[in-house]
């Protein structure tokens, strides 16, 4: 059973073939992928039903796959945890025993990396992780496909990741931008700092790939030359100790003069929610080199390309095209 749980569940040619097929069903929104066609019944079809299944907030992951399901031909079922048996101490297993009697795959959202492979241990299709505390490798893909989007390919480009480096965003950037051949530079405070075990195998996977991996707690060094400058909220979703990160990481906001320091045609990145005039400033966030809006909205065709290949079995484009021309 195939799950996508963190960036690194996927390889470096697979990744090349989402990002390609994320263009190919941008072109054609409403690719019929996720709707199954009923033996004897001519035209006839069921669709696949997926449930997507929130232990956190969400605008983004919610909308996008909610609407990613439903182009593809697909049925979404949407559940949050607090209206769930989950909330009165159901346990993940059961629950994903359960789920696998109805759907054809699950979307997750929660908080330890531990809770999101219980449930995919237990689970008879597919998994995918729609955040937790230590990944976001959906969001990585989106992020991907929009640098592809500005540059041509992300392979060889620089992004610099700057503020709360040990979160699920560096942690994924640091894993997909390895796999996607990036030189990826996180910079934040020490206290901060990505998980080494990530580090290493971000450091194997770019070696491979022709990219490099690095971290340091100087954000201007970082940010020095780079394509791409990314950045996340300095409180990320169950953390606790959000005033003494806000004083802990104020020297890290993503501002004019930090990305001055950046090529002249770098853009700007933010997985969103921001926080404003914490770690990035209105002037960015609403200035000509922010990309943040086209990669919210490329959530929907990175997140449609990958339910496509890890739920309908797709082989990749060309599979893709041959379907889309019938
Ligand atoms: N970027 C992102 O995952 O946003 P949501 O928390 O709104 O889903
Ligand atoms: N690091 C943030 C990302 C939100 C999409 C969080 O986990 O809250």
């Amino acid at each position: 059973m195939k799950h996508f749980l963190r960036d690194d569940d996927i390889t470096a040619s697979q990744q090349r073939m989402l990002l390609t097929l994320t263009d190919e069903l941008r072109a054609a929104p409403t690719a019929p992928l996720l709707a199954t066609p009923v033996p004897d019944l001519t035209e006839a079809t069921v669709p696949r039903s997926i449930a997507v299944v929130f232990e956190k907030e969400s605008t983004r992951s919610r909308l996008s796959f909610h609407v990613a399901i439903t182009q593809l031909g697909g049925s979404p079922v949407v559940v949050d945890s607090q209206t769930s048996q989950l909330a009165r101490g159901e346990t993940i297993e059961d629950t994903a025993r359960v789920l696998s009697g109805y759907v054809d795959a699950i979307v997750f959202r929660t908080y330890t990396q531990e809770r999101a492979l219980a449930l995919a241990h237990a689970a008879r299709v597919p998994v995918i992780n729609a955040l937790t505390d230590a990944f976001h490798p959906c969001q990585a893909l989106a992020d991907l496909y929009t640098i592809a989007e500005n540059f041509g390919s992300a392979t060889g480009r620089t992004l610099a990741y700057v503020g709360d480096t040990g979160n699920n965003m560096s942690q994924s950037y640091l894993l997909a931008g390895a796999l996607a051949g990036l030189h990826v530079r996180v910079a934040g405070p020490p206290q901060y700092q990505p998980a080494p075990d990530v580090v290493a195998r971000a450091a194997a996977l770019a070696k491979t790939a022709g990219g490099s991996v690095s971290t340091t707690h100087d954000c201007r060094a970082a940010v020095d030359g780079a394509d791409v400058v990314a950045t996340d909220t300095w409180v990320s979703m169950g953390q606790q100790d959000g005033q003494q990160r806000l004083r802990d990481l104020r020297d890290y906001q993503v501002n004019s003069d930090l990305v001055k320091l950046a090529a002249p045609h770098a853009i700007v990145l933010h997985c969103l929610p921001a926080h404003r005039g914490e770690e990035i400033t209105d002037e960015v966030m609403d200035g000509p080199q922010s990309r943040v809006f086209d990669q919210a909205e490329n959530r929907l065709h990175a997140q449609k390309a990958l339910l496509a290949w890890l739920v309908a079995g797709h082989g990749g484009p060309a599979a893709a095209k041959e379907h889309l021309s019938k």
